[in-house]
């Protein structure tokens, strides 16, 4: 099945397609009854023909819980899928190939994250299927790239967005998958000033509708998804354990993800399904997000351009817990293997279901300044440093990871320090976008 949802051609149609010009004459005049029966007749076709156009054009395939359709016209144009090829491509990437494998949908796959967890997935001989709606947040064509990355190992990433509760349906109907790695999100904490929106839209009504479609697949799948440390907003308790308080967001961004955690327990306690969130902390690494700082500190630095290093009141130092990607997947792929199955069937509970969240970080926060001196080494170029007050927009001072429950459940230890983890990325960097001066992107 071929299925566009594209705009809504409502807009193009009059209001009052045919309107009825009643004769008022008392006559009853054979000719003018035949003039108006003629009238009549043109009208009704003119009418009909209106009904026709409407049926054909309006967006039939639109499923009855779909979104508002200003939404839908903003975030669900680029679907495409259905048929028999499709299907067959669908099956094919979620096939299980090794013995006692996972099948996983992995949403968010042209993401950073995302791209990383699906080979690493692949190459154990797990099934992995994509889906991504390759927005704009940040350059596509890395998106593209990445996607063609795990294309060359046989991962198909549909195109979609997780709001589109009928390709998300199909997914389920075509493959049983056991597990959903849930990566699609609005992220970014500085963004949700400008565009409040889009977190909305992909934090929490594309969470529950993706929640919504696991509820119902028979067997529901375990679903592990990535929650983030943002959570911890202005809680200075340091190292952030998983038992300190979050009721403090400093950001949007944060209130979306502490709000899916939310979610994520009211699915778990009426539905039965298998939930494990993942508070990851400041993920860096070759192939990584453009609007982090390590990304965009790397091509100003090389640019000559100079970058904002901010430092709290009082000249407090900001720092981070940078865990490296390939830490990250270790985690991942560890709440994957002990995720226990979900225990509703048909939309129903049948049995309590497990209920996890964990923290993924390094336990070793680091000064920004501290990461730009070991970018200026790499880079061999002095850094421009325009030290500034941390804005309230969103950003807190510190993060710092307290591990330990997840090393406890599936042997969590990340093993890349800074220095080793930036020396990939940059490396990473000068391969895809060049060292030169002249970068843009
Ligand atoms: N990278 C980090 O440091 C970090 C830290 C904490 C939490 N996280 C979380 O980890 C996850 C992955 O982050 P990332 O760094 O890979 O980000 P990313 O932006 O690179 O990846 C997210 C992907 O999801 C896709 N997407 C967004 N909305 C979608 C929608 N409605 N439907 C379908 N696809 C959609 C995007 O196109 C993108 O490719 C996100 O949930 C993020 O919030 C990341």
């Amino acid at each position: 099945m071929i299925m566009k949802l594209s705009s809504s051609h409502m807009d193009n149609i009059p209001s009052t397609p045919g309107k009825f010009k009643m004769d008022k004459s008392p006559y009853i005049h054979r000719f003018r009854h035949y003039s108006s029966l003629a009238k009549l007749t043109f009208w009704s076709f003119v009418f009909l023909g209106l009904i026709v156009v409407f049926f054909f054009k309006s967006p039939s395939t639109s499923p009855p819980n779909s979104m508002p359709s200003d939404l839908s016209r903003r975030s669900l144009k680029t679907s495409s899928w259905g048929g028999p090829a499709w299907e067959k491509r669908v099956r094919s990437s979620a096939r299980i190939r090794s013995q006692n494998g996972l099948s996983v949908l992995v949403t968010g796959a042209a993401g950073f994250v995302g791209t990383h967890v699906s080979a690493a997935l692949k190459r154990r001989g797990d099934g992995v299927l994509g889906l991504d709606n390759f927005n704009n947040y940040y350059d596509p064509t890395l998106k593209r790239a990445r996607q063609a990355l795990l294309e060359r190992s046989g991962i198909y990433i549909v195109e979609g967005d997780i709001n589109d509760i009928a390709l998300l349906q199909k997914l389920f109907e075509v493959n049983p998958f056991t597990h959903v790695m849930h990566l699609a999100a609005q992220a970014g904490v500085r963004y949700a000033m400008e565009n409040p929106n889009s977190y909305v839209h992909s934090n929490i009504a594309g969470l529950v509708n993706l929640l919504e479609v696991c509820k119902n697949a028979n067997p529901q799948p375990a679903i592990v998804w990535a929650s983030s440390s943002s959570v911890y907003g202005l809680n200075s308790k340091v190292p952030f354990s998983e038992k300190d308080r979050t009721d403090q967001p400093a950001s949007l961004y944060a209130a979306t993800k502490k709000a899916g955690e939310e979610i994520a327990h009211t699915y778990n306690h009426i539905y039965g399904l298998s939930l494990t969130g993942l508070r990851f902390f400041t993920v860096y690494g070759p192939w990584g997000r453009p609007d982090m700082a390590y990304f965009f500190f790397t091509r100003d630095i090389l640019k000559g351009k100079s970058i904002p290093i901010f430092e709290a009141s009082n000249h407090g130092t900001v720092a981070r817990d940078f865990t490296y990607i390939d830490d990250i997947v270790k985690g991942c792929l560890g709440a994957l293997d002990t995720a226990e199955k979900s225990t509703g069937s048909g939309g129903k509970k049948k049995g309590p279901a497990q209920l996890r969240v964990f923290n993924l970080g390094n336990t070793s926060p680091v000064p920004v300044s501290d990461l730009v001196s070991i970018l200026e080494k790499l880079l061999k170029v002095k850094a421009k440093r325009m030290v500034m007050k941390l804005p309230r927009n969103g950003d807190v001072q510190f993060t710092h990871a307290n591990i330990s429950f997840a090393e406890r459940e599936f042997g969590y230890k990340p093993t890349t320090d800074l220095q080793t983890g930036l020396k990939k990325f940059v490396r990473w960097y000068v391969s895809y976008y060049g060292s030169g001066k002249k970068n843009s992107h």
